[in-house]
Protein backbone atom coordinates (compact mmCIF):
# COMPACT_ATOMS: atom_id res chain seq x y z
CA UNK A 1 0.00 0.00 0.00
CA UNK A 2 2.57 2.67 0.81
CA UNK A 3 3.85 2.45 -2.76
CA UNK A 4 0.32 4.01 -4.17
CA UNK A 5 1.41 6.53 -6.21
CA UNK A 6 -1.80 9.20 -4.88
CA UNK A 7 -0.48 11.79 -7.29
CA UNK A 8 -0.76 10.14 -10.39
CA UNK A 9 -4.31 8.72 -9.21
CA UNK A 10 -6.00 11.99 -8.11
CA UNK A 11 -4.52 13.98 -10.90
CA UNK A 12 -6.31 10.62 -13.58
CA UNK A 13 -9.10 10.56 -12.09
CA UNK A 14 -9.84 14.26 -11.91
CA UNK A 15 -8.87 14.56 -15.61
CA UNK A 16 -10.92 11.37 -16.89
CA UNK A 17 -14.06 13.17 -15.06
CA UNK A 18 -13.61 16.40 -16.54
CA UNK A 19 -13.20 13.81 -20.14
CA UNK A 20 -16.38 12.14 -19.39
CA UNK A 21 -17.96 15.71 -18.08
CA UNK A 22 -17.10 16.47 -22.39
CA UNK A 23 -20.15 13.76 -23.85
CA UNK A 24 -22.83 16.47 -22.74
CA UNK A 25 -26.27 16.71 -24.42
CA UNK A 26 -26.13 20.18 -24.43
CA UNK A 27 -22.59 22.28 -25.65
CA UNK A 28 -23.58 24.77 -22.60
CA UNK A 29 -23.21 22.66 -19.54
CA UNK A 30 -23.17 19.24 -18.82
CA UNK A 31 -26.41 16.89 -19.06
CA UNK A 32 -26.51 13.74 -19.94
CA UNK A 33 -29.13 11.61 -19.91
CA UNK A 34 -30.25 8.06 -21.03
CA UNK A 35 -29.38 6.53 -24.10
CA UNK A 36 -28.55 10.21 -26.07
CA UNK A 37 -25.38 10.16 -28.26
CA UNK A 38 -23.20 11.59 -25.28
CA UNK A 39 -24.55 9.11 -23.06
CA UNK A 40 -23.79 6.73 -25.49
CA UNK A 41 -20.48 8.21 -26.04
CA UNK A 42 -19.78 8.05 -22.27
CA UNK A 43 -20.67 4.50 -22.00
CA UNK A 44 -18.02 3.72 -25.26
CA UNK A 45 -14.91 5.59 -22.96
CA UNK A 46 -15.75 4.04 -19.61
CA UNK A 47 -15.70 0.52 -21.38
CA UNK A 48 -12.28 1.64 -22.96
CA UNK A 49 -11.18 2.77 -19.71
CA UNK A 50 -12.70 -0.25 -18.33
CA UNK A 51 -10.45 -2.93 -20.80
CA UNK A 52 -7.31 -0.86 -20.59
CA UNK A 53 -7.60 -2.05 -16.47
CA UNK A 54 -7.73 -5.62 -17.33
CA UNK A 55 -11.71 -6.19 -17.11
CA UNK A 56 -13.66 -8.31 -19.55
CA UNK A 57 -16.58 -5.63 -20.68
CA UNK A 58 -20.19 -6.34 -21.46
CA UNK A 59 -22.98 -3.99 -21.90
CA UNK A 60 -26.34 -5.36 -20.52
CA UNK A 61 -30.36 -5.03 -21.98
CA UNK A 62 -30.67 -1.32 -20.15
CA UNK A 63 -27.00 0.25 -21.30
CA UNK A 64 -25.08 -0.21 -18.08
CA UNK A 65 -21.13 -0.65 -18.95
CA UNK A 66 -19.94 -3.39 -16.72
CA UNK A 67 -16.19 -4.39 -16.11
CA UNK A 68 -15.68 -7.81 -14.46
CA UNK A 69 -12.18 -8.33 -12.80
CA UNK A 70 -12.00 -12.23 -12.36
CA UNK A 71 -10.57 -13.60 -9.04
CA UNK A 72 -7.68 -15.59 -8.41
CA UNK A 73 -9.34 -18.83 -8.12
CA UNK A 74 -12.86 -20.17 -9.43
CA UNK A 75 -16.07 -20.71 -7.99
CA UNK A 76 -15.83 -17.35 -6.26
CA UNK A 77 -18.62 -15.16 -5.35
CA UNK A 78 -18.76 -11.58 -6.97
CA UNK A 79 -18.69 -7.98 -5.10
CA UNK A 80 -20.12 -4.84 -7.40
CA UNK A 81 -18.68 -1.60 -7.01
CA UNK A 82 -21.07 0.37 -8.69
CA UNK A 83 -22.55 4.12 -9.71
CA UNK A 84 -23.65 6.18 -12.64
CA UNK A 85 -22.94 7.93 -15.38
CA UNK A 86 -26.16 9.67 -16.49
CA UNK A 87 -26.55 13.35 -15.09
CA UNK A 88 -29.15 15.79 -13.63
CA UNK A 89 -29.75 18.81 -16.11
CA UNK A 90 -26.73 21.30 -15.74
CA UNK A 91 -25.06 19.35 -12.97
CA UNK A 92 -22.19 18.55 -11.57
CA UNK A 93 -19.54 16.37 -13.52
CA UNK A 94 -18.86 13.82 -10.09
CA UNK A 95 -22.11 13.26 -9.24
CA UNK A 96 -22.17 9.32 -9.68
CA UNK A 97 -19.23 9.14 -12.14
CA UNK A 98 -16.98 9.02 -9.34
CA UNK A 99 -17.90 5.87 -7.94
CA UNK A 100 -17.50 4.26 -11.50
CA UNK A 101 -13.68 5.47 -12.17
CA UNK A 102 -12.93 4.55 -8.60
CA UNK A 103 -13.63 1.26 -9.01
CA UNK A 104 -11.89 1.47 -12.57
CA UNK A 105 -8.57 2.77 -10.46
CA UNK A 106 -8.49 0.27 -8.33
CA UNK A 107 -8.88 -2.59 -11.16
CA UNK A 108 -6.85 -1.26 -12.59
CA UNK A 109 -3.96 -0.90 -9.66
CA UNK A 110 -4.52 -4.76 -9.11
CA UNK A 111 -3.75 -5.81 -12.76
CA UNK A 112 -0.80 -3.90 -13.10
CA UNK A 113 0.40 -5.78 -10.03
CA UNK A 114 -0.75 -8.92 -11.47
CA UNK A 115 -3.28 -9.05 -7.89
CA UNK A 116 -5.90 -11.34 -8.18
CA UNK A 117 -8.48 -11.51 -5.30
CA UNK A 118 -10.41 -14.26 -3.65
CA UNK A 119 -13.40 -12.61 -4.81
CA UNK A 120 -14.19 -11.30 -8.20
CA UNK A 121 -14.75 -8.06 -9.18
CA UNK A 122 -17.75 -6.48 -11.48
CA UNK A 123 -17.38 -2.55 -11.71
CA UNK A 124 -20.61 -1.15 -13.17
CA UNK A 125 -21.39 2.25 -14.77
CA UNK A 126 -25.22 2.34 -14.31
CA UNK A 127 -26.95 4.01 -17.65
CA UNK A 128 -30.02 5.55 -15.38
CA UNK A 129 -30.21 6.72 -11.61
CA UNK A 130 -31.08 10.16 -12.04
CA UNK A 131 -34.29 9.57 -14.45
CA UNK A 132 -33.89 12.86 -16.02
CA UNK A 133 -35.10 12.00 -19.36
CA UNK A 134 -38.08 9.43 -18.75
CA UNK A 135 -38.49 10.83 -15.37
CA UNK A 136 -37.24 7.02 -14.10
CA UNK A 137 -36.31 6.09 -11.10
CA UNK A 138 -32.93 3.63 -10.15
CA UNK A 139 -34.21 1.97 -13.96
CA UNK A 140 -30.59 0.76 -14.83
CA UNK A 141 -30.07 -1.12 -11.21
CA UNK A 142 -33.80 -2.20 -11.05
CA UNK A 143 -32.87 -4.00 -14.38
CA UNK A 144 -29.50 -5.23 -13.03
CA UNK A 145 -31.61 -6.85 -10.45
CA UNK A 146 -34.45 -8.12 -12.82
CA UNK A 147 -36.90 -5.89 -11.87
CA UNK A 148 -38.76 -3.33 -14.52
CA UNK A 149 -41.37 -0.53 -13.60
CA UNK A 150 -44.30 -0.94 -14.95
CA UNK A 151 -45.34 1.32 -17.47
CA UNK A 152 -41.74 2.64 -18.68
CA UNK A 153 -41.90 1.44 -21.90
CA UNK A 154 -44.57 3.96 -23.47
CA UNK A 155 -43.03 6.98 -21.52
CA UNK A 156 -41.80 9.79 -24.31
CA UNK A 157 -39.35 12.64 -23.53
CA UNK A 158 -39.98 16.16 -23.73
CA UNK A 159 -38.54 15.51 -27.57
CA UNK A 160 -41.66 12.83 -27.86
CA UNK A 161 -39.26 9.98 -28.37
CA UNK A 162 -40.57 6.70 -26.70
CA UNK A 163 -38.68 5.10 -23.98
CA UNK A 164 -38.80 2.14 -26.18
CA UNK A 165 -37.93 3.84 -29.24
CA UNK A 166 -34.96 5.11 -27.83
CA UNK A 167 -34.07 1.77 -26.59
CA UNK A 168 -34.04 0.39 -30.37
CA UNK A 169 -32.03 3.72 -31.79
CA UNK A 170 -29.50 2.74 -28.96
CA UNK A 171 -28.96 -0.86 -30.15
CA UNK A 172 -30.66 -2.03 -26.94
CA UNK A 173 -34.04 -4.81 -26.80
CA UNK A 174 -36.96 -3.15 -24.98
CA UNK A 175 -38.05 -6.68 -24.11
CA UNK A 176 -35.20 -7.71 -22.82
CA UNK A 177 -35.56 -4.70 -19.70
CA UNK A 178 -35.78 -6.18 -16.33
CA UNK A 179 -33.44 -8.86 -17.47
CA UNK A 180 -30.64 -9.45 -14.51
CA UNK A 181 -27.54 -8.87 -15.64
CA UNK A 182 -25.35 -10.38 -13.00
CA UNK A 183 -25.29 -13.95 -11.26
CA UNK A 184 -27.47 -12.94 -8.30
CA UNK A 185 -26.70 -15.96 -6.21
CA UNK A 186 -23.24 -15.47 -6.15
CA UNK A 187 -22.96 -11.47 -5.22
CA UNK A 188 -21.00 -10.95 -1.91
CA UNK A 189 -21.92 -7.36 -2.15
CA UNK A 190 -22.31 -4.05 -3.68
CA UNK A 191 -19.92 -0.78 -2.75
CA UNK A 192 -20.87 2.43 -4.18
CA UNK A 193 -18.26 5.29 -3.64
CA UNK A 194 -19.47 8.85 -4.17
CA UNK A 195 -19.51 12.23 -3.16
CA UNK A 196 -21.16 13.08 -0.16
CA UNK A 197 -23.39 15.91 -2.35
CA UNK A 198 -23.39 18.35 1.09
CA UNK A 199 -21.15 19.76 3.72
CA UNK A 200 -21.04 17.11 6.73
CA UNK A 201 -17.40 15.84 5.71
CA UNK A 202 -16.22 19.64 4.33
CA UNK A 203 -17.24 20.72 7.46
CA UNK A 204 -15.91 18.20 9.51
CA UNK A 205 -12.70 18.52 8.00
CA UNK A 206 -12.73 14.85 6.92
CA UNK A 207 -12.06 13.89 3.02
CA UNK A 208 -14.08 10.61 3.32
CA UNK A 209 -16.50 9.05 5.40
CA UNK A 210 -18.88 5.78 5.75
CA UNK A 211 -22.20 5.53 5.52
CA UNK A 212 -25.04 4.43 7.83
CA UNK A 213 -28.20 4.70 6.29
CA UNK A 214 -29.67 6.14 3.04
CA UNK A 215 -32.85 8.62 3.28
CA UNK A 216 -36.01 6.76 1.94
CA UNK A 217 -38.07 8.96 -0.30
CA UNK A 218 -41.07 9.63 -2.63
CA UNK A 219 -41.59 11.90 -6.16
CA UNK A 220 -45.47 12.38 -6.90
CA UNK A 221 -46.28 14.57 -10.18
CA UNK A 222 -49.35 16.78 -9.17
CA UNK A 223 -51.77 18.22 -11.30
CA UNK A 224 -53.89 21.81 -10.45
CA UNK A 225 -56.67 22.12 -12.71
CA UNK A 226 -58.06 25.36 -12.85
CA UNK A 227 -59.86 27.95 -15.35
CA UNK A 228 -57.74 29.37 -17.88
CA UNK A 229 -59.49 33.40 -18.89
CA UNK A 230 -58.13 36.59 -19.61
CA UNK A 231 -55.41 38.20 -18.17
CA UNK A 232 -57.53 41.54 -18.35
CA UNK A 233 -61.16 40.84 -17.74
CA UNK A 234 -61.55 38.37 -15.36
CA UNK A 235 -62.02 39.84 -11.78
CA UNK A 236 -59.63 38.74 -9.27
CA UNK A 237 -62.38 37.64 -6.84
CA UNK A 238 -63.60 35.23 -10.05
CA UNK A 239 -60.89 33.27 -10.85
CA UNK A 240 -59.29 29.89 -10.41
CA UNK A 241 -55.97 30.31 -10.64
CA UNK A 242 -53.65 26.72 -11.03
CA UNK A 243 -50.81 28.75 -10.84
CA UNK A 244 -51.12 30.87 -7.63
CA UNK A 245 -52.64 27.93 -5.95
CA UNK A 246 -49.93 25.43 -6.97
CA UNK A 247 -47.60 27.94 -5.26
CA UNK A 248 -49.54 28.09 -2.02
CA UNK A 249 -49.11 24.23 -2.25
CA UNK A 250 -45.06 24.58 -2.67
CA UNK A 251 -45.03 26.87 0.07
CA UNK A 252 -47.27 24.47 2.55
CA UNK A 253 -44.86 21.65 1.15
CA UNK A 254 -41.72 23.92 2.24
CA UNK A 255 -43.23 25.00 5.80
CA UNK A 256 -44.22 21.26 6.50
CA UNK A 257 -40.77 19.85 5.39
CA UNK A 258 -39.02 22.83 7.69
CA UNK A 259 -39.55 21.26 10.98
CA UNK A 260 -35.80 20.06 11.41
CA UNK A 261 -34.15 16.48 11.32
CA UNK A 262 -33.68 14.47 7.85
CA UNK A 263 -37.31 15.58 6.41
CA UNK A 264 -37.15 17.32 3.59
CA UNK A 265 -39.24 18.41 0.39
CA UNK A 266 -38.80 20.08 -2.86
CA UNK A 267 -40.89 20.63 -6.05
CA UNK A 268 -38.00 20.43 -8.83
CA UNK A 269 -40.14 20.57 -12.16
CA UNK A 270 -43.39 23.21 -12.28
CA UNK A 271 -44.71 23.89 -15.58
CA UNK A 272 -47.81 25.84 -16.75
CA UNK A 273 -49.65 23.97 -19.43
CA UNK A 274 -50.21 26.13 -22.48
CA UNK A 275 -48.60 29.50 -20.00
CA UNK A 276 -48.81 32.62 -21.88
CA UNK A 277 -48.62 35.94 -20.76
CA UNK A 278 -52.31 36.99 -20.63
CA UNK A 279 -53.69 34.28 -19.91
CA UNK A 280 -54.43 33.25 -16.50
CA UNK A 281 -53.24 29.36 -15.81
CA UNK A 282 -56.15 26.97 -16.36
CA UNK A 283 -53.40 24.02 -15.12
CA UNK A 284 -50.22 23.20 -13.63
CA UNK A 285 -48.14 20.07 -12.85
CA UNK A 286 -45.52 20.11 -10.62
CA UNK A 287 -43.61 17.29 -8.96
CA UNK A 288 -43.08 16.80 -5.10
CA UNK A 289 -40.08 15.34 -3.87
CA UNK A 290 -40.05 14.23 0.05
CA UNK A 291 -37.50 12.24 1.77
CA UNK A 292 -36.36 11.52 5.64
CA UNK A 293 -34.51 9.17 7.38
CA UNK A 294 -37.13 7.81 8.96
CA UNK A 295 -39.96 6.22 7.13
CA UNK A 296 -42.36 7.13 9.61
CA UNK A 297 -41.31 10.74 9.79
CA UNK A 298 -41.39 10.73 5.77
CA UNK A 299 -45.12 9.41 5.37
CA UNK A 300 -46.63 11.16 7.93
CA UNK A 301 -45.44 14.10 6.54
CA UNK A 302 -46.47 12.94 3.56
CA UNK A 303 -49.88 12.31 4.38
CA UNK A 304 -49.77 16.38 6.45
CA UNK A 305 -48.84 17.74 2.60
CA UNK A 306 -50.94 16.03 0.64
CA UNK A 307 -54.10 17.16 3.41
CA UNK A 308 -53.02 20.77 3.04
CA UNK A 309 -52.76 20.71 -0.67
CA UNK A 310 -56.32 19.20 -0.91
CA UNK A 311 -57.77 22.45 1.45
CA UNK A 312 -55.95 25.16 -0.63
CA UNK A 313 -57.44 23.20 -3.43
CA UNK A 314 -60.98 23.17 -2.10
CA UNK A 315 -60.73 27.55 -1.02
CA UNK A 316 -59.46 28.24 -4.48
CA UNK A 317 -61.93 25.99 -6.62
CA UNK A 318 -59.46 24.21 -8.19
CA UNK A 319 -58.93 20.61 -8.58
CA UNK A 320 -56.53 18.46 -7.66
CA UNK A 321 -56.51 15.47 -10.11
CA UNK A 322 -53.96 12.81 -10.87
CA UNK A 323 -51.53 12.59 -8.17
CA UNK A 324 -49.04 9.58 -9.58
CA UNK A 325 -46.51 8.04 -7.85
CA UNK A 326 -43.00 8.42 -9.63
CA UNK A 327 -40.58 7.13 -7.08
CA UNK A 328 -40.99 5.66 -3.25
CA UNK A 329 -38.10 4.00 -1.61
CA UNK A 330 -38.19 3.01 1.98
CA UNK A 331 -34.67 4.32 3.92
CA UNK A 332 -32.25 2.00 3.44
CA UNK A 333 -29.53 1.14 6.45
CA UNK A 334 -26.23 0.10 4.90
CA UNK A 335 -24.82 -3.10 6.50
CA UNK A 336 -23.26 -3.47 9.70
CA UNK A 337 -20.54 -5.68 7.90
CA UNK A 338 -19.49 -3.32 5.40
CA UNK A 339 -19.95 -0.08 7.21
CA UNK A 340 -16.94 -1.68 9.68
CA UNK A 341 -15.13 -3.14 7.00
CA UNK A 342 -15.14 0.49 5.07
CA UNK A 343 -14.45 2.23 8.14
CA UNK A 344 -11.50 0.08 9.32
CA UNK A 345 -10.19 0.70 5.14
CA UNK A 346 -10.92 4.53 6.06
CA UNK A 347 -9.30 4.40 9.05
CA UNK A 348 -6.24 2.33 7.98
CA UNK A 349 -5.57 5.18 4.88
CA UNK A 350 -6.67 8.41 6.91
CA UNK A 351 -4.64 7.46 10.28
CA UNK A 352 -7.48 8.66 12.28
CA UNK A 353 -11.25 7.03 12.72
CA UNK A 354 -13.80 7.07 9.78
CA UNK A 355 -16.36 9.69 9.86
CA UNK A 356 -20.10 8.06 9.52
CA UNK A 357 -22.89 9.94 8.24
CA UNK A 358 -26.30 9.29 6.59
CA UNK A 359 -26.64 9.99 3.05
CA UNK A 360 -29.87 12.51 2.34
CA UNK A 361 -29.29 11.70 -1.36
CA UNK A 362 -30.90 8.47 -3.37
CA UNK A 363 -28.52 6.09 -4.47
CA UNK A 364 -28.45 3.09 -6.52
CA UNK A 365 -27.57 1.13 -3.61
CA UNK A 366 -30.76 1.66 -2.27
CA UNK A 367 -32.17 -1.43 -5.40
CA UNK A 368 -29.07 -3.38 -5.13
CA UNK A 369 -29.78 -3.51 -1.09
CA UNK A 370 -32.81 -5.72 -1.94
CA UNK A 371 -30.55 -8.56 -3.12
CA UNK A 372 -27.03 -7.82 -1.50
CA UNK A 373 -25.57 -6.54 1.64
CA UNK A 374 -24.72 -2.66 0.54
CA UNK A 375 -21.69 -0.54 1.63
CA UNK A 376 -21.40 3.45 0.51
CA UNK A 377 -18.24 5.22 0.88
CA UNK A 378 -18.13 8.73 0.67
CA UNK A 379 -15.84 11.84 -0.54
CA UNK A 380 -15.68 15.11 0.40
CA UNK A 381 -17.42 17.60 -1.77
CA UNK A 382 -16.04 20.89 -1.86
CA UNK A 383 -17.37 24.31 -2.74
CA UNK A 384 -19.52 24.46 0.55
CA UNK A 385 -20.68 20.84 -0.52
CA UNK A 386 -22.63 21.61 -3.07
CA UNK A 387 -24.02 19.32 -6.02
CA UNK A 388 -26.63 19.01 -9.13
CA UNK A 389 -25.05 21.99 -9.69
CA UNK A 390 -22.54 22.78 -12.16
CA UNK A 391 -20.13 24.31 -9.27
CA UNK A 392 -19.49 20.71 -7.92
CA UNK A 393 -15.91 19.85 -6.82
CA UNK A 394 -13.65 17.47 -5.59
CA UNK A 395 -10.13 17.58 -5.03
CA UNK A 396 -7.38 15.10 -6.58
CA UNK A 397 -6.48 13.83 -3.33
CA UNK A 398 -9.65 13.40 -2.00
CA UNK A 399 -10.54 11.21 -5.04
CA UNK A 400 -7.01 9.41 -4.19
CA UNK A 401 -7.69 8.52 -0.77
CA UNK A 402 -11.12 7.25 -2.09
CA UNK A 403 -9.38 4.94 -3.94
CA UNK A 404 -6.96 4.21 -2.02
CA UNK A 405 -9.35 3.12 0.80
CA UNK A 406 -11.62 1.17 -1.66
CA UNK A 407 -8.31 -0.56 -2.61
CA UNK A 408 -7.47 -1.31 0.88
CA UNK A 409 -11.10 -2.31 1.68
CA UNK A 410 -10.89 -4.51 -1.79
CA UNK A 411 -7.76 -6.17 -0.01
CA UNK A 412 -9.51 -6.72 3.10
CA UNK A 413 -12.91 -8.07 1.34
CA UNK A 414 -13.35 -11.92 0.98
CA UNK A 415 -16.47 -13.28 0.09
CA UNK A 416 -17.11 -14.54 3.95
CA UNK A 417 -15.28 -12.11 5.98
CA UNK A 418 -13.64 -8.86 6.07
CA UNK A 419 -10.74 -8.34 8.14
CA UNK A 420 -10.81 -5.98 11.12
C1 LIG B 1 -30.24 11.36 -6.83
O1 LIG B 1 -29.37 12.16 -7.04
C2 LIG B 1 -31.30 11.69 -5.92
O2 LIG B 1 -31.08 11.61 -4.70
O3 LIG B 1 -32.37 12.13 -6.38
MN1 LIG C 1 -27.50 12.95 -8.43
MN1 LIG D 1 -25.54 10.29 -7.78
Amino acid sequence: MNDFDRARHGAQLIARAQALGRHSDSPAHYTRTFLTPAHQAAAKQLAEWMLEAGMEVRRDPVGNVIGRYEASGPGARTLLIGSHFDSVRNGGKYDGVLGILVGIACAAELNARGERLPVAIEVVGFSDEEGARFQTSFLASKSLVGRREADVLERRDADGVSFADAMRAAGLDPERLGEASVDLASLAGYVEVHIEQGPVLLDAGAPLGVVTTIAGGARHRVTVRGEAGHAGTVPMPRRRDALAAACEMVLALEKRCSAGGSLVGTVGILQVRDGTGNVIPGEVEFTCDIRAGEDDVRLAAERDVFAAFEAIAARRGVSLSRVELTRNVRAVPCSPRLREGLAASVARVLGSPAKELASGAGHDAMVLADVTEVGMLFVRCGAGGVSHNPAETVTAEDAALATQALLDFLRSFSSGSVRR
